[in-house]
C-alpha cells in the first residue's frame, strides 16, 4: 500500500477541526505537522519529561494513601484520567491543571469530554453543528443543549491554556529544562507562519489533550482490572516488582521497567487484546491512484479501513483470544511472533505519535502503584464495569453520571 494515503474526511470530521495533527486529512499536510511535533515525543525527549511523570504519579499515590487511611474506595475510572490529564497538560501547555487536587476526582471534567464523544456520531453527520452551538448565546444553549454547553465551555478553557502558553516569556519556558510542546511548535522552523497561528494551535492543544488523556487513562484502568481480577497474575507481578524495586521511593524508569519479563508480558497482553485503542475502522483513501492488496485492486477514491479488533481477537494469532494470559508473551519467540500484531497504537505514518509518552506513563504508574500498595484490591467492580459499550472512535465503557465505575481499595 502507498504511504500517500489521506484520512477519510467524512469519518474524521467527528474529531472536529482538521487543522490539528490527528484529524489532518491530507497526507502532505500531515507530514508537515508531524515533522514539527514528533521530536518532542521521541524516546529521548520523553525521558527528559519523565521526572514530571513520576512526580505526578507520586502525588496520585499520596491521594490514594489518604483514601487508604480513611478506608475509602478509589474510583480509578476517574482517578487515572485526572492523572493522565495532569501529565499531558503539563507537557503540552507547561501548566499544572491540578485535576489530581480535585476532591471529586475531576468528574465534571470527564463529563464534559464524555459529552463530546457522545455527540461525535452526530457531529460526523452534521459537521457544522459545533460551530452553530458556539455561536449561540450561553443561556440558550444552557436551556436547550446542556451537554453542548459543557463541550463549548471545556473548549474555551483549553483555548485559554493555549493563549497562555503562546504568550509565555521565552526565558521562563527555556529555563524549565524540558520542552513545552505547544510553545515549541509555535516557534518551530519546520512550519510556515500560518500553521503557527493561535487559531490552529488552539485546535492542536485541544486535540493532543484529548488524544493523550482518555486513551492512557482507560488503558491504566484496564491494566488495573486485569491484574487485580486474577489473583495469580497479581501475586506473580507483585513478587517481581518487590524483587526488582527494593526501595518503593526509587522507581526505575520505563526502559528499565519494560525489561521485567512479567510486567512486560502483562502490559503487552493488555495492550494487544484488552485495551484496544481505537475500535473504529480508521478509514484511509488514495485520491489519485488505485491500490493493490493481495489479489484485490482498490480503485482510487475508495475509502478502506479495518478495526484492530479483528487482529486482536483472531485465534490464529492469539490462541484463546478472550482469555487474559500474560504467559503467552513468555513463550519462546513470542515477542517476535506476536509484537507485530499489537495494533493498539495504529500502524504506519499515522500511528500514535505519543507512544513513548504512553509507555512511560503506563509502566511508571502501574509499577509505582503496585509497589507502594501491595494490598490493592477491586471494590464493588464487575467485568461489566470495564467492558466497552459504545464505539466513539475508542471503545468507551459504561458511564452513568453519579456512578463510580471501576473502584479499588488500598
Ligand atoms: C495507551 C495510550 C494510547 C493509545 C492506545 C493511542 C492510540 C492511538 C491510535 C490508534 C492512533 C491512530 C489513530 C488513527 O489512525 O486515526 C493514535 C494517534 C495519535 N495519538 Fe495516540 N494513543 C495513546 C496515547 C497517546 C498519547 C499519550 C498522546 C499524546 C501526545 C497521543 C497522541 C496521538 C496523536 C497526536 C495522534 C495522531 C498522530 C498522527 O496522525 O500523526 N496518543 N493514537
Amino acid at each position: 500500500m502507498s504511504n500517500k494515503l489521506d484520512k477519510s474526511p467524512y469519518f474524521y470530521s467527528m474529531l472536529g477541526n482538521p487543522r490539528a495533527l490527528f484529524p489532518t486529512i491530507s497526507a502532505s499536510d500531515h507530514k508537515l505537522r508531524r515533522t514539527a511535533i514528533a521530536p518532542f515525543f521521541s524516546t529521548t525527549a520523553v525521558m527528559r519529561f519523565r521526572p514530571q511523570v513520576q512526580a505526578l504519579t507520586d502525588r496520585f499515590c499520596e491521594r490514594i494513601r489518604v483514601c487508604e487511611e480513611n478506608g475509602e474506595p478509589i474510583p480509578v475510572f476517574f482517578a487515572y484520567r485526572c492523572l493522565t490529564v495532569d501529565i499531558i497538560a503539563e507537557y503540552i501547555f507547561g501548566k499544572k491543571l491540578g485535576l489530581l487536587e480535585r476532591e471529586d476526582w475531576g468528574r465534571d471534567f470527564y463529563s464534559a469530554w464524555r459529552s463530546l464523544w457522545e455527540m461525535s456520531p452526530l457531529i460526523r453527520q452534521l459537521p457544522w453543528m459545533m460551530g452553530a452551538f458556539r455561536a449561540m448565546p450561553r443561556w440558550v444553549l444552557a436551556l436547550t443543549q446542556p451537554k453542548a454547553l459543557e463541550v463549548v465551555d471545556m473548549e474555551t478553557s483549553t483555548d485559554e491554556l493555549t493563549r497562555e502558553v503562546l504568550s509565555a516569556d521565552p526565558e521562563t519556558v527555556k529555563a524549565k529544562g524540558q520542552p513545552t510542546v505547544l510553545w515549541e511548535v509555535a516557534h518551530s522552523d519546520a512550519l510556515p507562519e500560518h500553521e503557527k497561528s493561535f487559531d490552529r494551535l488552539k485546535v492542536e492543544g485541544n486535540n493532543i489533550l484529548a488524544a493523550g488523556f482518555e486513551t492512557t487513562g482507560a488503558t491504566l484502568a484496564h491494566l488495573t482490572y486485569c491484574i487485580l481480577a486474577d489473583k495469580d497474575v497479581h501475586k506473580r507481578l507483585q513478587k517481581e516488582l518487590e524483587d526488582a524495586i527494593p526501595d518503593e521511593d526509587d522507581i526505575p524508569d520505563w526502559q528499565k521497567l519494560e525489561k521485567l519479563p512479567y510486567l512486560n508480558a502483562v502490559m503487552k497482553e493488555t495492550l494487544s487484546r484488552v485495551a484496544v485503542g481505537a475500535y473504529s475502522r480508521l478509514p484511509r483513501v488514495h485520491r489519485t491512484q488505485s491500490m493493490r492488496y493481495k489479489d484485490w485492486i482498490i480503485p482510487a477514491g475508495t475509502e478502506v479501513g479495518m478495526s484492530g479488533l479483528y487482529v486482536n481477537m483472531d485465534p490464529d494469532i492469539f490462541q484463546e483470544p478472550k482469555l487474559f494470559k500474560p504467559e503467552r508473551w513468555l513463550e519462546p519467540d513470542a515477542q517476535q511472533r506476536l509484537e507485530p500484531y499489537i495494533t493498539t497504537f495504529g500502524k504506519g505514518t499515522r500511528a500514535c505519535v505519543g507512544i513513548n509518552l504512553a509507555y512511560t506513563e503506563l509502566y511508571t504508574v502501574i509499577a509505582t502503584l503496585l509497589r507502594r500498595f501491595p494490598d490493592l484490591r477491586l471494590h464493588e467492580t464487575t467485568k461489566e464495569d470495564v467492558e466497552p459499550v459504545a464505539d466513539y472512535f475508542a471503545g468507551m465503557w459504561r458511564y452513568e453520571e453519579g456512578k463510580p465505575g471501576i473502584q479499588v481499595m488500598a
